[in-house]
Protein backbone atom coordinates (compact mmCIF):
# COMPACT_ATOMS: atom_id res chain seq x y z
CA UNK A 1 0.00 0.00 0.00
CA UNK A 2 1.52 3.16 -1.04
CA UNK A 3 1.85 5.76 2.03
CA UNK A 4 -0.58 8.21 0.47
CA UNK A 5 -3.11 5.03 1.30
CA UNK A 6 -2.10 5.17 4.36
CA UNK A 7 -3.73 8.89 5.20
CA UNK A 8 -6.40 9.33 6.53
CA UNK A 9 -7.73 12.51 5.49
CA UNK A 10 -10.34 13.30 8.09
CA UNK A 11 -7.58 13.61 10.48
CA UNK A 12 -5.51 15.85 8.74
CA UNK A 13 -3.77 18.35 10.66
CA UNK A 14 -5.28 21.98 10.59
CA UNK A 15 -2.15 23.52 10.43
CA UNK A 16 1.33 22.61 9.29
CA UNK A 17 4.43 24.38 10.00
CA UNK A 18 7.39 23.46 8.22
CA UNK A 19 10.78 24.58 9.45
CA UNK A 20 12.60 24.20 5.84
CA UNK A 21 16.25 23.49 6.82
CA UNK A 22 19.55 21.78 5.46
CA UNK A 23 19.91 23.46 1.97
CA UNK A 24 23.45 24.79 3.02
CA UNK A 25 24.77 20.91 4.00
CA UNK A 26 23.18 19.50 1.11
CA UNK A 27 24.76 21.54 -1.40
CA UNK A 28 28.20 20.82 0.96
CA UNK A 29 27.84 17.43 0.62
CA UNK A 30 27.54 17.66 -3.40
CA UNK A 31 30.80 19.60 -3.18
CA UNK A 32 28.66 22.92 -4.09
CA UNK A 33 28.15 26.25 -2.53
CA UNK A 34 25.40 27.13 -0.15
CA UNK A 35 23.58 28.80 -3.24
CA UNK A 36 22.69 25.56 -4.96
CA UNK A 37 21.32 23.96 -2.11
CA UNK A 38 18.90 26.88 -1.88
CA UNK A 39 18.06 26.86 -5.35
CA UNK A 40 17.33 22.73 -4.74
CA UNK A 41 15.43 23.77 -2.04
CA UNK A 42 12.66 26.66 -3.80
CA UNK A 43 11.77 22.32 -5.72
CA UNK A 44 11.11 20.95 -2.20
CA UNK A 45 8.99 24.08 -1.66
CA UNK A 46 6.15 23.79 -4.75
CA UNK A 47 6.11 19.75 -4.25
CA UNK A 48 5.42 20.55 -0.69
CA UNK A 49 3.04 22.95 -1.38
CA UNK A 50 1.12 21.06 -3.88
CA UNK A 51 0.83 18.21 -2.00
CA UNK A 52 -0.40 20.16 0.73
CA UNK A 53 -2.95 21.00 -1.31
CA UNK A 54 -4.38 18.20 -2.30
CA UNK A 55 -3.90 16.39 0.59
CA UNK A 56 -6.54 18.93 2.03
CA UNK A 57 -4.13 20.89 4.41
CA UNK A 58 -6.27 24.17 5.21
CA UNK A 59 -3.07 25.72 6.47
CA UNK A 60 0.63 25.45 5.65
CA UNK A 61 3.37 28.02 7.31
CA UNK A 62 6.89 27.48 5.55
CA UNK A 63 10.01 28.72 7.87
CA UNK A 64 11.47 30.56 4.99
CA UNK A 65 13.72 33.61 6.86
CA UNK A 66 13.99 34.43 10.64
CA UNK A 67 15.18 37.60 12.09
CA UNK A 68 18.63 35.64 12.94
CA UNK A 69 19.43 34.86 9.29
CA UNK A 70 19.71 38.37 8.37
CA UNK A 71 23.40 37.90 10.22
CA UNK A 72 24.23 35.89 7.58
CA UNK A 73 26.82 36.25 5.32
CA UNK A 74 25.53 39.67 2.90
CA UNK A 75 26.21 37.80 -0.36
CA UNK A 76 23.91 35.06 1.05
CA UNK A 77 20.97 36.99 2.26
CA UNK A 78 21.19 38.93 -1.35
CA UNK A 79 20.72 35.61 -2.93
CA UNK A 80 17.65 34.37 -0.83
CA UNK A 81 15.97 37.53 -1.42
CA UNK A 82 16.39 37.03 -5.14
CA UNK A 83 15.16 33.57 -4.48
CA UNK A 84 12.45 34.53 -2.99
CA UNK A 85 11.28 37.29 -5.88
CA UNK A 86 12.19 34.83 -8.95
CA UNK A 87 9.38 32.29 -6.73
CA UNK A 88 7.05 33.98 -5.97
CA UNK A 89 6.73 35.38 -9.54
CA UNK A 90 7.22 31.92 -11.20
CA UNK A 91 5.17 30.52 -8.60
CA UNK A 92 2.43 33.09 -8.67
CA UNK A 93 0.81 30.61 -11.77
CA UNK A 94 0.84 27.67 -9.11
CA UNK A 95 -0.73 29.03 -6.39
CA UNK A 96 -3.71 30.86 -9.03
CA UNK A 97 -3.93 27.29 -10.15
CA UNK A 98 -4.38 24.98 -7.00
CA UNK A 99 -6.85 27.79 -5.34
CA UNK A 100 -4.18 28.98 -2.92
CA UNK A 101 -3.91 32.44 -1.02
CA UNK A 102 -0.90 33.53 0.11
CA UNK A 103 0.19 34.85 3.32
CA UNK A 104 3.15 36.59 4.94
CA UNK A 105 4.43 36.75 8.37
CA UNK A 106 7.08 38.21 10.29
CA UNK A 107 9.41 41.68 10.04
CA UNK A 108 7.99 42.46 6.09
CA UNK A 109 9.30 45.84 6.42
CA UNK A 110 13.07 44.90 6.79
CA UNK A 111 12.30 43.05 3.74
CA UNK A 112 13.64 44.62 0.14
CA UNK A 113 11.23 46.94 -1.52
CA UNK A 114 11.43 44.87 -4.70
CA UNK A 115 10.19 42.10 -2.44
CA UNK A 116 7.52 43.49 -0.86
CA UNK A 117 6.21 44.62 -3.79
CA UNK A 118 6.09 41.03 -5.60
CA UNK A 119 4.97 39.39 -2.15
CA UNK A 120 1.97 42.23 -1.98
CA UNK A 121 1.28 41.24 -5.01
CA UNK A 122 1.06 38.28 -5.43
CA UNK A 123 -1.30 38.39 -1.97
CA UNK A 124 -3.54 40.53 -3.76
CA UNK A 125 -3.56 37.99 -6.73
CA UNK A 126 -4.54 35.57 -4.58
CA UNK A 127 -7.04 37.09 -1.62
CA UNK A 128 -9.85 35.45 -3.05
CA UNK A 129 -8.56 31.79 -2.96
CA UNK A 130 -10.06 29.51 -0.52
CA UNK A 131 -8.21 26.04 -0.96
CA UNK A 132 -5.71 26.36 1.70
CA UNK A 133 -3.62 29.13 2.87
CA UNK A 134 0.14 29.28 2.31
CA UNK A 135 1.98 31.42 5.05
CA UNK A 136 5.33 32.40 4.36
CA UNK A 137 7.45 33.32 7.51
CA UNK A 138 9.62 35.89 6.39
CA UNK A 139 12.07 38.04 8.49
CA UNK A 140 9.81 36.53 11.14
CA UNK A 141 11.08 36.10 14.57
CA UNK A 142 8.79 34.30 17.20
CA UNK A 143 10.07 36.52 20.48
CA UNK A 144 10.20 39.69 18.09
CA UNK A 145 6.45 38.82 17.35
CA UNK A 146 5.56 38.59 20.77
CA UNK A 147 7.12 41.57 21.89
CA UNK A 148 4.61 43.98 19.31
CA UNK A 149 1.60 42.36 20.33
CA UNK A 150 2.58 43.15 23.82
CA UNK A 151 3.55 46.75 22.96
CA UNK A 152 0.40 47.14 20.65
CA UNK A 153 -1.94 45.75 23.66
CA UNK A 154 -0.02 48.22 26.10
CA UNK A 155 -0.65 51.08 23.94
CA UNK A 156 -4.09 50.26 23.77
CA UNK A 157 -4.53 50.34 27.69
CA UNK A 158 -2.70 53.47 27.76
CA UNK A 159 -5.58 54.72 25.36
CA UNK A 160 -8.22 53.35 27.25
CA UNK A 161 -9.26 51.26 24.51
CA UNK A 162 -9.13 48.03 26.69
CA UNK A 163 -8.63 47.30 30.38
CA UNK A 164 -5.83 45.21 31.69
CA UNK A 165 -8.66 42.99 33.14
CA UNK A 166 -9.84 42.28 29.62
CA UNK A 167 -6.43 41.02 28.49
CA UNK A 168 -6.66 37.56 27.88
CA UNK A 169 -5.11 34.43 25.32
CA UNK A 170 -7.33 35.38 22.93
CA UNK A 171 -6.70 39.62 22.97
CA UNK A 172 -2.56 38.70 22.60
CA UNK A 173 -3.32 35.67 19.88
CA UNK A 174 -5.47 38.90 18.66
CA UNK A 175 -2.06 41.19 18.16
CA UNK A 176 0.13 38.49 16.43
CA UNK A 177 0.85 38.26 13.03
CA UNK A 178 -0.69 34.86 12.56
CA UNK A 179 -3.96 36.33 14.39
CA UNK A 180 -6.34 35.07 11.35
CA UNK A 181 -4.77 31.30 11.45
CA UNK A 182 -5.21 28.39 13.93
CA UNK A 183 -3.29 26.93 16.10
CA UNK A 184 -0.61 24.69 14.63
CA UNK A 185 -1.11 21.38 15.11
CA UNK A 186 2.30 19.60 13.21
CA UNK A 187 6.05 20.70 13.59
CA UNK A 188 7.88 19.38 10.88
CA UNK A 189 11.55 20.06 10.82
CA UNK A 190 14.18 18.62 8.40
CA UNK A 191 17.91 18.06 8.23
CA UNK A 192 18.05 16.78 11.85
CA UNK A 193 18.56 18.96 13.87
CA UNK A 194 16.11 19.53 17.43
CA UNK A 195 15.06 23.07 18.05
CA UNK A 196 12.19 25.85 17.09
CA UNK A 197 14.80 28.62 16.38
CA UNK A 198 12.41 31.20 17.14
CA UNK A 199 9.57 29.78 15.11
CA UNK A 200 5.63 30.12 16.31
CA UNK A 201 6.63 29.78 20.14
CA UNK A 202 2.79 30.91 21.23
CA UNK A 203 1.27 28.92 18.75
CA UNK A 204 2.99 25.26 18.74
CA UNK A 205 2.10 25.26 22.67
CA UNK A 206 0.27 21.84 21.83
CA UNK A 207 1.47 21.22 18.52
CA UNK A 208 2.66 17.48 17.64
CA UNK A 209 6.62 17.19 16.14
CA UNK A 210 8.14 15.69 13.61
CA UNK A 211 11.79 15.57 13.21
CA UNK A 212 13.69 14.44 10.04
CA UNK A 213 17.44 13.90 9.37
CA UNK A 214 16.30 14.31 5.50
CA UNK A 215 17.95 17.28 4.03
CA UNK A 216 15.10 20.27 2.88
CA UNK A 217 16.18 19.82 -1.17
CA UNK A 218 15.57 16.04 -0.12
CA UNK A 219 12.11 16.36 1.03
CA UNK A 220 9.51 14.55 -1.45
CA UNK A 221 5.55 14.04 -1.04
CA UNK A 222 6.62 10.43 0.54
CA UNK A 223 8.22 12.39 3.13
CA UNK A 224 5.08 14.56 3.78
CA UNK A 225 2.91 11.51 4.42
CA UNK A 226 5.22 9.64 6.41
CA UNK A 227 5.22 12.83 9.12
CA UNK A 228 1.41 13.07 8.46
CA UNK A 229 1.04 9.21 9.22
CA UNK A 230 2.93 9.68 12.38
CA UNK A 231 1.23 12.57 13.53
CA UNK A 232 -1.74 10.72 12.78
CA UNK A 233 -0.96 7.58 15.08
CA UNK A 234 -0.47 9.83 18.16
CA UNK A 235 -3.26 10.61 20.96
CA UNK A 236 -3.61 14.28 21.25
CA UNK A 237 -4.77 14.35 25.11
CA UNK A 238 -4.67 18.79 25.76
CA UNK A 239 -3.63 17.49 29.39
CA UNK A 240 -6.96 15.60 29.87
CA UNK A 241 -6.42 11.73 30.59
CA UNK A 242 -6.54 8.98 27.65
CA UNK A 243 -10.07 7.67 29.15
CA UNK A 244 -11.36 10.93 28.85
CA UNK A 245 -10.37 11.64 25.13
CA UNK A 246 -12.02 8.24 23.83
C1 LIG B 1 17.54 26.45 5.39
O1 LIG B 1 18.76 25.86 5.07
C2 LIG B 1 17.28 27.73 4.62
C3 LIG B 1 17.33 28.94 5.44
C4 LIG B 1 17.54 29.00 6.73
C5 LIG B 1 17.13 30.20 4.75
P1 LIG B 1 20.10 26.36 5.71
O2 LIG B 1 20.67 27.43 4.87
O3 LIG B 1 19.93 26.72 7.14
O4 LIG B 1 21.00 25.05 5.59
P2 LIG B 1 22.01 24.48 6.65
O5 LIG B 1 21.30 24.38 7.96
O6 LIG B 1 23.15 25.42 6.72
O7 LIG B 1 22.40 23.14 6.11
C1 LIG C 1 15.71 28.21 10.79
O1 LIG C 1 16.82 27.63 10.17
C2 LIG C 1 15.15 29.26 9.92
C3 LIG C 1 14.60 28.78 8.64
C4 LIG C 1 14.42 27.55 8.30
C5 LIG C 1 14.23 29.82 7.75
P1 LIG C 1 18.30 28.03 10.58
O2 LIG C 1 19.21 27.15 9.85
O3 LIG C 1 18.50 29.47 10.45
O4 LIG C 1 18.28 27.66 12.14
P2 LIG C 1 19.41 27.60 13.24
O5 LIG C 1 19.93 28.97 13.43
O6 LIG C 1 20.46 26.69 12.75
O7 LIG C 1 18.73 27.09 14.45
MG1 LIG D 1 20.04 25.66 8.87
Amino acid sequence: MSLLNKINTDNLPKHLAIIMDGNGRWAKQKGMLRAFGHENGTKSVRTTVEACARLGIENLTLYAFSTENWNRPKLEVELLMKLLISSLKKELETLVKNNIKLNAIGNLDNLPKVVQKELLEVIEKTKMNTRMTLTLALSYGSREEILNAVKKISDKVKNNIISIDSIDETVLNNHLYTHDLTDVDLVVRTSGEHRISNFLLWQIAYAEFYFTDVLWPDFTEEHLYEAIISYQKRERRFGKTSEQIK
